[in-house]
Order: structure tokens, then sequence, then C-alpha cells
């Protein structure tokens, strides 16, 4: 038989394969995006920025918990327009699709950010609308209004393709994803951690400087299974998984859950960059066992019931 064919589409988006890497690993230089574009990833998402420079939260920001890490890194950025030349620098070594992430601390700054950002040959953008940690950004998420407006904001501002990376912690991720889908977006992303909190029992307080962080990570995976598959339910647009994939194995539980690509993040801090090609040629493996000709055929398969 033939290689199985790994190519998607995203939105118009051709990538080679379906992996991507989760934003905020290794997105904020062009030094890191072309060593991701090294690593053979299908597309690469930025770390996510914001319309102004933030030093992010003092330490600790990140703890090791059983099952994952918690974050409360703050949000560290240079601001959008330091960024532009990151980004610029990056295009021209990567020859992959990118993608920018931004967030907003109110629903008309991602128009803002995206119209900013919009002259740049970038394949789209990612709105940052879920960080579980930073005052403001999960909010707009949270709210069906809120998110509405800052998608269409967003829509306003660009043609090219647009995702939207929800929250883990809203009650109804499947409602969540058709608003967004009614304001414009392209695809959703599912999930951006789960927001949570861990106690140092010296210091009897919370262990992290930012106190509250997001969970990534294997104890992720389960949840964000359970919002690809709801989101693959309600909304016609793709879905691309994020959580807590380190093997084929839980590359493949995505597929099946409905999601058209995966974003891998905390598997990098473990397995190193290696984990891409480790994953892509599992997945081969396996479609070729299975007598799969391509990637498509595995998508939402487990809705057959
Ligand atoms: C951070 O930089 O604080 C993490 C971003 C996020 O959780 O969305």
């Amino acid at each position: 038989m033939v290689k199985p064919c790994l190519q998607v589409e995203l939105a118009g988006v051709k990538l080679e394969n379906p992996l991507m890497n989760a934003s905020g690993i290794l997105g904020l230089t062009s030094y890191s995006l072309a060593r991701l574009a090294e690593a053979g990833l299908g597309a690469l998402v930025t770390k996510s920025v914001g319309l102004k420079p933030r030093p992010g939260s003092p330490n600790p920001t990140v703890v090791e918990v059983p099952g994952g890490l918690v974050n409360s890194m703050g949000l560290p950025n240079p601001g959008l327009e330091a960024f532009k030349s990151e980004v610029e620098e990056a295009l021209s070594k990567i020859g992959k699709p990118l993608f920018v992430s931004v967030f907003g601390f109110s629903p008309g700054e991602y128009g803002e950010a995206v119209r900013k950002l919009s002259r740049l040959p970038v394949a789209g953008f990612e709105l940052n609308v879920s960080c579980p940690h930073v005052g403001g950004v999960g909010e707009i998420g949270g709210s069906p209004e809120a998110l509405r407006e800052a998608v269409k904001g967003a829509r306003a501002s660009t043609g090219k393709p647009l995702f939207v990376k929800l929250s883990p912690n809203l009650t109804s991720f499947a409602e969540a994803a058709r608003v967004a889908e009614e304001a414009g977006a392209d695809g959703i992303v599912a999930t951006n951690t789960v927001r949570s909190m861990v106690i140092d029992l010296e210091a009897e307080r919370p262990l992290l400087a930012g106190v509250y962080g997001g969970l990534s990570g294997a104890a992720l995976k389960p949840v964000a299974i359970r919002c690809v598959y709801e989101a693959y339910e309600t909304v016609k647009i793709p879905v691309v998984g994020c959580g807590g994939i380190f093997t084929w194995r839980d590359a493949v539980e995505y597929f099946m859950a409905g999601a058209s690509a995966v974003q891998v993040g905390t598997a990098i801090a473990y397995r190193g960059l290696e984990v891409f090609r480790d994953i892509l040629s599992g997945l081969s493996a396996y479609l070729e066992a299975k007598g799969l000709d391509d990637l498509s055929r595995l998508v939402g398969v487990a809705h057959k019931r």
C-alpha cells in the first residue's frame, strides 16, 4: 500500500501533516519558531501577543503536578508592534503556515490586534479568549456576548482564517463553539488549560506567584477530548484538538473524537521536539495497519453510535 496521506486542509490552509504546536510553546521568537518548523510540524502557532508589552508574572510561574503542569506565565509578550519583526523574520525561514495568536482585555482589542497584524503574510490568526489566569482574557470566551463581539471584530479586520481557542472551563463548550462559528470563526481550538491552583505547604499560600494557573498535560486530555467531541457535533467548521497529546495514540483519540488537526504543547517539555516525528511515524504506521489511505477517514469516527 502507498503511504497514507497525512495532509489536511484547515479553512483553506494546506498543512503537510496535522501536527501543530500549542500556542505558548516556543513561539515567541523567530529562532524558536524556526526550531519548531524543523521538527516536522504541519503548521505553527505563535505565543499569544497583545496590543501592549507585558513582562508576565513573577516566578514561580510553572509547577509540575501529577498528570501535568500548572502554568501561570501571565501572557508575557513584547507587544504586537515589536513582535511583527519576529514574525517577518520567522516567515523568511520556516516555509510553513504560521498562525499568530492574539489576546485582548476587551472584545474590541481582538479586532484592533488582528487589524494591526493583517498585512503580515501569515496563514491566519488564533484568538486566545481563554487564558484561565490573566484577569479579563478568559472572561471574553466565557461570555457569549463578549465572545461574539471579539470574533466579529476580528472577522471585520481580516479575510484570513480565524481560529478561536476556547476554554474547557465553560458550562457549555458546544454553545461557545456555536457562538464563535456564528460570529465568523473558521475553526475552533479545543482547548486551552483548566483553571487550577497549587498550595505551597511551607508558605501556607498558593504556590504560583500569579495565584491561579492553567493545567495542561495528560490530565487535560479527557477533558479536551470531550470538548472536541461536543464541538464536532455542534459546528461545521474544523476543530483542532489540544491537550495532553504525547503519543500517536493520543492524537488518534482526538481525530476519532472529531479533530481535523492537533496541537502539542506540554509533551515538548517532557519529550523534546522529537515528539512530533514520533507521533507522525506512529500515525502513519497505524493508518497503514488499518488499511486507511487518508487521515481524514479517522476524523469523527467515534460519533458512529
Ligand atoms: C500565559 O502566558 O499565561 C498562558 C497563556 C494561556 O493560558 O492562554
